[in-house]
């Protein structure tokens, strides 16, 4: 297994590109199996999770190509329904097949994910979802068993505003006969980047970015050419290298309109933050100013962002209390924080943080994608040596990290263990 060592108390500058979003991609090349053309997309980021879904959908019969950041997807001739437990522990995400197999071959079984690092996941909201929408659900052997012999639209309320929730009912009731409206719908970039390549398909999906969606389901879907979106994530993880390391990082190819909470918590931790049309500038104007969090849906500020923020907090003057309210054990990443030096306490789903002068660098493990990012950050502002291990977790959602990092000045290298 691979580690990163970093040597810490370098000033980042420079400008870095950001790859195409994970969160957009995985439930877009899911979409393809919706219709039995060749879809295409740009901009697909080489990530782990990218290539687990590509398994997927090859195991379920669906044709793949893959050059650098295109990826083509024939589904024409899927010859299985069956999602298996190897593939879909390996990414929890692989359950947004349910909503495409139920529409397109009226039948499919899935593995349960199960839980991961930060939480339970459950996907009890999927499941009522497709039973309003007639499909009939069973869980047997660790599998979810759906049938429906033809998805009907339907009202649907979800009581938390699930992200793949909403993505997996959206392709779903694409082909259902009927209208289906979603309320308390996600409203993340990522629900909007799915609707307009349903659309482009030839769905119709009216109000995604809000939280009340409509489908009207239509006959058949076509095959989509559609590019990625950037990814807001890593385009937030740059900007609060940034304001940690001293630094002047211009983050280029990204969405401002993506990133207002996070802009918005950085200005007020002291940052210069300059928004341009596809770009953002974050330099550091010194020590940061302690803040408070409170992770919320979009457009709140994101849970993926939560462990990467921690980190400015903990060289921050002053304390910052950091609420997370989505997830209920999203914060795996203190405890190595701590013993880089950090001052950080757990009460329930808040940690009081408390600024320190510096943090030392330290051998740590990462434990989960974002949680991984949060010690890179660390590792970059720490004195001495850090050096972290079981960075798969890392390459799961970040495309060459240490390799843009070093572009920026970091002195960081990934060595084979
Ligand atoms: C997506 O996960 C993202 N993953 C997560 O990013 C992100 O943190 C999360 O949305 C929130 O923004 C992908 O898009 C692949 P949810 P998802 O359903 O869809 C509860 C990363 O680091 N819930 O919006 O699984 C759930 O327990 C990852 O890139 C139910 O109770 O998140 C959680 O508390 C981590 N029942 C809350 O909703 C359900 O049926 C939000 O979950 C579904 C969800």
């Amino acid at each position: 297994m691979d580690k990163i060592l970093i040597e810490g108390g370098r000033s980042l500058q420079g400008s870095i590109s950001v790859s195409g979003s994970k969160n957009a991609a995985l439930p877009i090349l899911v979409s393809s199996l919706l219709t039995d053309g060749m879809s295409e997309y740009e901009h697909v980021p080489q990530l782990r999770d990218i290539q687990s879904t590509i398994d997927l959908l090859m195991h379920l019969g669906a044709r793949v190509s893959r050059r650098a950041g295109r990826v083509c997807i024939d589904a024409g001739g899927l010859d299985s329904h069956e999602a298996p437990y190897d593939l879909v522990r390996r990414m929890r995400a692989s359950i947004l097949v349910l909503g495409p197999l139920l529409a397109r071959l009226k039948k499919a079984r899935v593995s349960l994910p199960g839980g991961c690092a930060i939480g339970a996941r459950p996907i009890n909201l999927h499941l009522k979802g497709m039973e309003r929408l007639g499909a009939t659900i069973e869980l047997k052997h660790g599998y979810v068993e759906a049938r429906a012999k033809q998805l009907r639209g339907a009202e649907i309320y979800f009581d938390v505003a699930t992200v793949g929730g909403t993505e997996n009912l959206m392709m779903a009731a694409s082909l259902a006969e009927g209208q289906t409206i979603l309320r308390n719908a996600a409203r993340e970039p990522e629900i909007t980047a799915l609707a307009d390549v349903l659309n482009a398909m030839g769905a119709d999906v009216q109000g995604a970015g809000s939280s009340v969606i409509t489908i009207n389901g239509v006959e058949a879907l076509m095959p989509a050419k559609t590019p990625i979106i950037p990814d807001r994530i890593e385009a937030g993880t740059f900007m609060v290298a940034a304001a940690l390391t001293g630094g002047d990082i211009r983050v280029e190819n990204c969405e401002p309109e993506h990133l207002g909470a996070s802009i918005n918590k950085l200005r007020l931790a002291g940052a210069e933050v300059t928004v341009g049309n596809r770009s953002i500038q974050v330099s550091s104007t010194g020590r940061p100013t302690g803040v408070d969090i409170k992770t919320q849906p979009f457009p709140g500020f994101p849970t993926d962002m939560q462990a990467q923020f921690m980190v400015l907090m903990a060289l921050a003057e002053g304390q910052s209390l950091i609420s997370e309210n989505i997830f209920e054990n999203r914060f795996i990443h203190v405890s190595e924080l701590k013993r880089m030096g950090a001052d950080i306490t757990i009460n329930g789903n808040t940690a009081m943080v408390r600024g320190v002068g510096k943090l030392s660098g330290a051998p740590v493990m990462a434990t989960d994608l974002r949680a991984s990012a949060s010690l890179v950050l660390a590792g970059l502002v720490a004195d001495g040596t850090t050096e972290i291990s079981r960075i798969y977790h890392l390459d799961r959602g970040y495309e060459a990290l240490e390799e843009k990092f070093f572009q920026l000045g970091a002195a960081i290298k990934r060595v084979k263990e």
